[in-house]
């Protein structure tokens, strides 16, 4: 192989540009002439490819974001987009591709790899950490800690006013972030998708703190809890529970998804970037590079979007024990 392509697709994530550095420097350390594809599938279909050197990749470890940019393309989702996107690649003689990113970029790599043949290997970005072939996902641990600085923040003021807080974190079908943060931050109660806590059950929790004079609480909500966002279920407390409770709603938000990546995220990409670049060169194709029990493994593509990563539901049976 003499020439392959990088980028990054979907929701960028903290330490896509540690990954970014892994390819670039690793395929410099080969032999091998890389380019970065700028705003995920759309450069493609756009042509937008540049050379990059070890150079282009200095001083980006320690940053957020993606150099690169990101984009979740609408148009790579036709045939007509993939056509001018292979188009361009053949333009420029690419013969592979690393993928940074989660479920919608291995999902329009498989596709194209279906179609066109252009291997591709990928490393998952996302803070979402839902990738099945990975332990942990390039952003989840700078996201739980960036929600976990909030939700320490926030417990100071609950506690000097007596109020409950429900604090929504990102994960749009994904408790991980929700469970991690909300064990760290000592939370009352966590909610996530994958488990649903009626009202009823949340209500209780509540009162059984109040009942034990706890005089404020912290509920941590995944984004895409069952029973609604954040403000959503604190509504429905308000009209459930008798007598005055100070409720406040707290939305994280896209404050997860920046931010330097902690220490793990920039070793993790690296060992991503690095492992995805070796893969495609030794020809691994339509896989994507995760760790698991610290050891490197690939996973097809096809696995990591369909297979569930289930989240361990004795760390809920714990929040409640520890919250007592
Ligand atoms: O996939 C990562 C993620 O941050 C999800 O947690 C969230 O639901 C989504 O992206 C938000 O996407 P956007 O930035 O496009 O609004």
């Amino acid at each position: 192989m003499k020439r392959i392509a990088v980028f990054t697709s979907g929701g960028d994530a903290p330490g896509m540009n540690a990954c970014i550095r892994a390819v670039v420097r690793g395929a410099v350390y080969h032999g091998i002439e890389v380019f970065g594809i700028r705003k995920g599938y759309n450069g493609m279909i756009a042509g937008e490819l540049f050379e990059m050197s070890s150079h282009s990749v200095s001083n980006i470890v320690q940053r957020g974001g993606t150099i690169l940019k990101s984009a979740r393309s609408k148009e790579f989702m036709t045939p007509e987009g993939r056509k001018k996107a292979y188009d361009n690649l053949v333009a420029h003689g690419i013969e592979g591709l690393v993928a940074i990113g989660g479920n919608g970029t291995f999902t329009g790599a498989m596709i194209f790899q279906r179609e066109y043949g252009i291997p591709t290997v990928g490393a998952p970005g996302t803070i979402d950490n839902d990738l099945y072939g990975t332990d942990y996902t390039i952003g989840y641990d700078t996201a739980v800690n960036t929600a976990l600085d909030a939700i320490d923040r926030i417990r100071d003021t609950a506690s000097s006013h007596d109020r409950i807080f429900f604090i929504e974190v990102m994960g749009r079908d994904s408790g991980y972030i929700a469970i991690q943060s909300g064990i760290a931050g000592g939370a009352e109660l966590v909610m996530v998708p994958e488990v649903l806590t009626p009202i009823s059950e949340v209500i209780d929790t509540l009162q059984q703190g109040w009942s034990r004079s706890k005089s404020s609480s912290i509920v941590v909500v995944a984004e895409g809890d069952e029973e609604g966002n954040a403000a959503q279920i604190a509504e429905k407390i308000k009209q459930q529970v008798e007598g005055d409770v100070d409720i406040r709603v707290t939305t994280l938000g896209h404050t997860q998804r920046g931010g330097s990546p902690s220490a793990q995220d920039r070793i993790l990409a690296s060992r991503l970037g690095l492992g995805a670049l070796e893969g495609l060169m030794a020809g691994q194709k339509n896989v994507m590079a995760g760790i698991i029990n610290n050891e490197l493994v690939y996973t097809p593509f096809e696995d990591t979007i369909r297979l569930p990563k289930p989240i361990n539901e004795d760390l809920l049976r714990m929040v409640r024990i520890l919250s007592i």
